[in-house]
């Protein structure tokens, strides 16, 4: 299964895989629970998305030499490490799968497709001063999005809402960060920062609080 591992710093690391029909890695890692949530996946497709992201995880704990403590997710959706040390995100798109841990801040990380409908649905998304200084490009908007989501996940509460409570300072098409804050939530004034990749047509974007 081919994968790309970045260790981040001495306390994080991130690992992107690609999506494969046949899976070449065992899940005996995964917990009672995990194993239990696997098993109630119906869809073939969602299921390999969920193993990967998981077996992703594996790496990136590897990288840092943490063994796997099991996840379980809290009531907002967000994963939670079983022994309460270290934080996680995962995350799936067409073909690929990503994760990343950090031992002591939360995170986010977010993966997505680049396509044409995203220039559509803008204005759902995206505060007017965003749409302002974001081109009619579906690169540069997809950034944003996944950005959010980043954000989103690193926060990790259902609620905030990506047009209304999450802003974007503004970044050009080649930018590899971004800045944003959270604003009219109990989270607001916290300033991240989200690092940018481009995997060919998929956006990687992943943010440590
Ligand atoms: C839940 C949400 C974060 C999932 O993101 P997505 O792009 O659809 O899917 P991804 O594959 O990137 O991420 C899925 C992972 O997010 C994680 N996740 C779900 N809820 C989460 C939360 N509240 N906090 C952090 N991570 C969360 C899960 O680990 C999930 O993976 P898993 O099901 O394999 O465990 C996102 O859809 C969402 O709800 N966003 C907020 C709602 C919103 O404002 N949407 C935009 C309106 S225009």
């Amino acid at each position: 299964m081919q994968t790309k591992i970045e260790k981040i710093d001495s306390s994080s690391a991130l690992a992107v895989k690609i999506i494969e029909s046949q899976q070449d890695q065992s899940l005996d890692f995964l917990s009672f629970r995990e194993k239990l949530s696997f098993a109630n996946i119906s869809h073939p497709d969602k299921k390999k998305e969920w193993a990967t992201a998981r077996f992703a995880i594996h790496d990136a704990l590897k990288a840092l030499e943490v063994p796997y403590p099991g996840f379980f997710k809290d009531e907002h959706g967000k994963s939670q490490a079983m022994n309460g040390q270290g934080f996680v995100s995962l995350t799936h798109t067409f073909g690929f799968a990503g994760a990343i841990f950090h031992r002591e801040l939360p995170v986010g990380i977010d993966m997505d497709l680049v396509r044409e409908k995203i220039l559509k649905i803008g204005f759902r998304f995206l505060d007017p001063a965003e749409l302002e200084f974001l081109e009619k490009d579906p690169f540069h908007y997809t950034m944003a999005w996944s950005a959010k989501e980043s954000i989103f996940k690193c926060q990790g509460k259902r609620g905030v809402s990506f047009r209304e409570n999450i802003l974007l300072e503004p970044f050009e098409v080649n930018a590899m960060k971004i800045k944003g804050r959270i604003r009219g939530t109990d989270f607001a004034d916290h300033h991240y920062t989200v690092d940018v990749r481009r995997l060919e047509n998929v956006i990687l974007t992943y943010t440590i609080w």
